[in-house]
């Protein structure tokens, strides 16, 4: 059973800067682009000092959250919240009904809940959930097991699974490893601690926005998209009056601020049989 995370107290290891001395030196660059990354930078945003590196800038976490979106899905699931940035643009400027933050370091988690209450996100809006986003999803898609989905609702602070035919997954992993601006394309299978294959694997068969350097490998993003298997979903007529097969489309958009691309969003639509269910008549 998976429960929802209570309100976590702000530690020792979340700061909200405001003298450039106290900043270590390391982030500085980043504390001094704060109002690009929280234009609220001064009502009272906290980070780890971990934090600064991986925060969706909100100009950007705003326009993702447009385009994650999906008719079918009335849920997105960020599987690394981080400090908020994407979590709270799901929440404020998105368009579902249920919006779901996992983050397995508390300290960064209290800094997120914080930075949604100073962002105006209303109480209850955003659920979140302290632990290992991998482990979780598994147990909120594995279903109610015995107990009705009444049931799971009855009990306090534990969340209902997932309807995979209706829920978007979002990751914006740690991109440890060799560091990608070192390399002119940037190789997925070395991304440390998860690789592209291992976030794929993970997310698959639900439709999910996987998060990466802006020099990603394009053809490493593409092979990891299987093949049609059926020749029905989207077939299109060719012009010789032969039946061709649509690929399942993959887009892959760069998001820039100031003329300079910061990530790009790999967006992989759901496996066939899940598009089927969403498909199919009540
Ligand atoms: C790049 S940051 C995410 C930044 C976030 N999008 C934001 O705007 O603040 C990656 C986050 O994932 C967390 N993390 C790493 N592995 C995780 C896991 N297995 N489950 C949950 N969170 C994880 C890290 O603690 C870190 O806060």
């Amino acid at each position: 059973m998976v429960q929802a995370a209570p309100d976590l107290p702000l530690t020792d290891n979340c700061h909200h800067y405001t003298r450039l001395q106290d900043v270590p030196k390391d982030i500085q660059k980043y504390w001094k682009g704060r109002y690009k990354i929280f234009p609220n930078y001064n009502d009272g945003i906290y980070l780890t000092d971990d934090a600064w590196f991986g925060v969706t800038p909100e100009p950007v976490a705003r326009k993702i959250a447009g385009d994650t979106w999906l008719p079918s899905a009335n849920t997105v699931v960020d599987m690394f919240a981080g400090a908020g940035g994407n979590t709270i643009a799901f929440a404020l400027w998105g368009f579902f009904d249920h919006v779901i933050g996992i983050e397995r370091n508390a300290d960064t988690l209290a800094c997120a809940q914080e930075n949604a209450r100073v962002a105006g996100v209303p109480e209850g809006v955003i659920t979140w959930i302290h632990g290992d986003c991998f482990e979780v999803l598994k147990e909120l898609l594995a279903g109610p097991g015995e107990r009705t989905p009444e049931e799971v609702s009855l009990e306090e602070g534990t969340i209902e699974p997932l309807d995979p035919t209706r829920t978007v997954l979002f990751a914006s992993p740690p991109w440890g490893g060799v560091s990608y601006t070192a390399q002119e394309v940037f190789d997925l299978s070395t991304m440390e601690p998860y690789n592209l294959q291992a976030l794929h694997d993970a997310c698959y068969p639900l439709p999910h926005a996987l998060y990466l350097p802006r020099t990603s490998d394009l053809q490493q993003l593409a092979d990891v998209l299987p093949p049609p298997k059926t020749k029905s979903r989207d077939a299109v007529d060719g012009t010789d009056g032969t039946t061709q097969e649509a690929e399942p489309e993959l887009r892959v958009v760069q998001y820039c601020m100031h003329g300079f691309s910061k990530a790009l969003v790999a967006y992989y639509p759901a496996a066939e049989e899940l598009y089927s269910m969403a498909q199919a008549p009540e």
